[in-house]
């Protein structure tokens, strides 16, 4: 039997589609009770839900085999894990938004940046030259600039949609982000079997 930590959200609800494609089906009822471990109908794979940030932390320790989570959370994390497969799956851009495209050149001093993800964007601003506060958010980000907390945000944007409803406008692309399968070390060189299964199972359906 091998474990999969899965980010609970957004990509769980695209993860869980593309396994059952590859032929690893939940139980409806089970994925739609609080239960945060599953076994699949073959009792062949464990799943448990986590917070995306919490994937490669659990599949570091080896305590799931493989992990299926966002590149834009294994951006921020410093996890030691193997990376084997782009799902293709909910597919974002890492961006820069501002209420004001010009709000770089006019900001005088410190560029104040509002985000959940530190690391990324202290590495695009650093790659750049650019002297930078950043402000650590746990989400709904958006709101900082309107509220006098942040000159810009470094966020996700899938449709746009939460950009445009709050009178941001994206200012500079960092990147993008797809889900991504992450294996434990050991479990690679101990699983070697299952873990090729799985692989190559979701290899025949990204
Ligand atoms: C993510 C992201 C944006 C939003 C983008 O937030 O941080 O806020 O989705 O999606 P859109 O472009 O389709 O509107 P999430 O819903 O994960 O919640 P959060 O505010 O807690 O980060």
């Amino acid at each position: 039997m091998i474990t999969i930590a899965i980010g609970k959200g957004r990509i769980q609800e695209t993860a869980l589609p593309l396994l059952a494609r590859a032929g690893i089906c939940l139980n409806d009822d089970a994925v739609n009770s609080r239960r945060l471990a599953l076994m699949d109908q073959t009792g062949q794979y464990r799943f448990i839900f986590v917070k995306p940030a919490d994937v490669p932390v659990y599949v570091e320790h080896g305590i799931a085999d493989c992990g299926i989570v966002g590149r834009d959370v294994l951006l921020e994390s410093e996890a030691d894990v193997l990376l084997p497969l782009d799902l293709g799956i909910s597919r974002c851009r890492i961006v820069v938004a501002a209420a004001d495209r010009e709000v770089m050149t006019k900001v005088q001093g410190m560029i104040r940046v509002a985000t959940k993800y530190a690391q990324i964007a202290r590495a695009h601003f650093g790659s750049r030259g650019i002297p930078v506060e950043i402000i650590q958010l746990s989400g709904s980000v958006e709101l900082a600039p309107a509220l006098g907390l942040a000159d810009v945000i470094v966020d996700l944007v899938e449709t746009g949609i939460t950009l445009k409803e709050n009178g941001l406008t994206v200012v500079e692309e960092i990147g993008e982000s797809t889900g991504r399968l992450v294996v434990n070390r050991a479990s690679y060189q101990l699983k070697t079997d299952e873990v090729g299964r799985l692989v190559r199972a979701l290899e025949l359906v990204v």
